[in-house]
């Protein structure tokens, strides 16, 4: 049985983690390496954080993989992102009896077809696992989301089927990629840069914020458990007293 580190009460935790996974660039740049090799270092962090978040019973984690702004990029770092994406994807179906249910959010119109496919199996056939949903933010922006709800609420008004009048937070909410989902409690940030980076845009109106120093290919369970804490000692107010 694996040491845990010391976590706050049950009551104290989160029901949802946000991280934006950033600074594998920099981790390969200390250690002269390609990036490319910090992409891969921080994709077996994302597993190894997964895992742990499910064991620890944290009932949903959103994880920022790749952002709308990221195809900026030079083609070969997207591209060995991409390639990354196709070896998790892979190798979640030796994952199976973890309980994870893995869902993607984002718009995955511009990615490539046979990555689209393995997206849709595996989402598939993670649908009814219930210890943990990860959700996987690839190819996603905050604004990008609240544009393609706009226009799926526009579609609806000018077909009649919906009175603009009508619509209410909870009908945006329920028109974003996570819809059903509860909104993030804390939003996780390695790498030392303080800001959100068009991540979660709408549903972290009321998270609280960690940033860490370290790196995201660094981070362990001890950086986790450090963030949680910080977070329970936060005292959550939501406009009241
Ligand atoms: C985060 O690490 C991963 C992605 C954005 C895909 P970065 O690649 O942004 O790492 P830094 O910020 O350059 O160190
Ligand atoms: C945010 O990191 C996106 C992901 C971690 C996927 P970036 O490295 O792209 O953010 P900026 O450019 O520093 O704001
Ligand atoms: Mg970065």
């Amino acid at each position: 049985m694996e040491q845990f580190p010391q976590l706050p009460p049950q009551q104290f935790l989160p029901r949802h983690i946000g991280i934006i996974m950033d600074g594998n660039g920099r981790w390969a740049k200390q250690r002269g390496l390609p990036r490319s090799v910090g992409h891969k270092a921080g994709a077996e962090t994302f597993r190894k954080i997964a895992t742990f978040c499910r064991d620890i019973g944290i009932p949903y984690l959103t994880a920022y993989a790749f952002s709308t702004e990221n195809w900026k990029r030079p083609q070969e770092e997207v591209d060995a992102i991409m390639d990354l994406l196709r070896e998790y994807l892979d190798d979640t179906a030796k994952h199976q009896g973890e309980d994870v249910r893995t869902c993607f959010i984002g718009d995955r119109e511009p990615l490539a077809a046979d990555l689209r496919e393995k997206i849709r199996r595996v989402e598939e056939e993670s649908a009814h696992n219930r210890t943990i949903t990860v959700n996987i933010a690839l190819n996603y922006g905050g604004r990008d989301e609240l544009v393609h709800a706009a226009r799926r609420l526009a579609r609806e008004a000018a077909a009649g089927r919906l009175d603009p009048e009508s619509i209410d937070e909870k009908m945006v909410s329920n028109a974003l990629y996570t819809a059903g989902q509860p909104d993030p409690d804390v939003i996780i940030r390695p790498s030392g840069e303080k800001r959100l980076s068009n991540f979660l845009t709408w549903q972290s109106a009321y998270a609280e914020f960690v940033f860490l120093d370290v790196l995201w290919p660094d981070f362990d369970q001890n950086h986790l458990c450090s963030a949680l804490w910080e977070y329970a000692r936060r005292d959550r107010r939501f406009g009241g007293i």
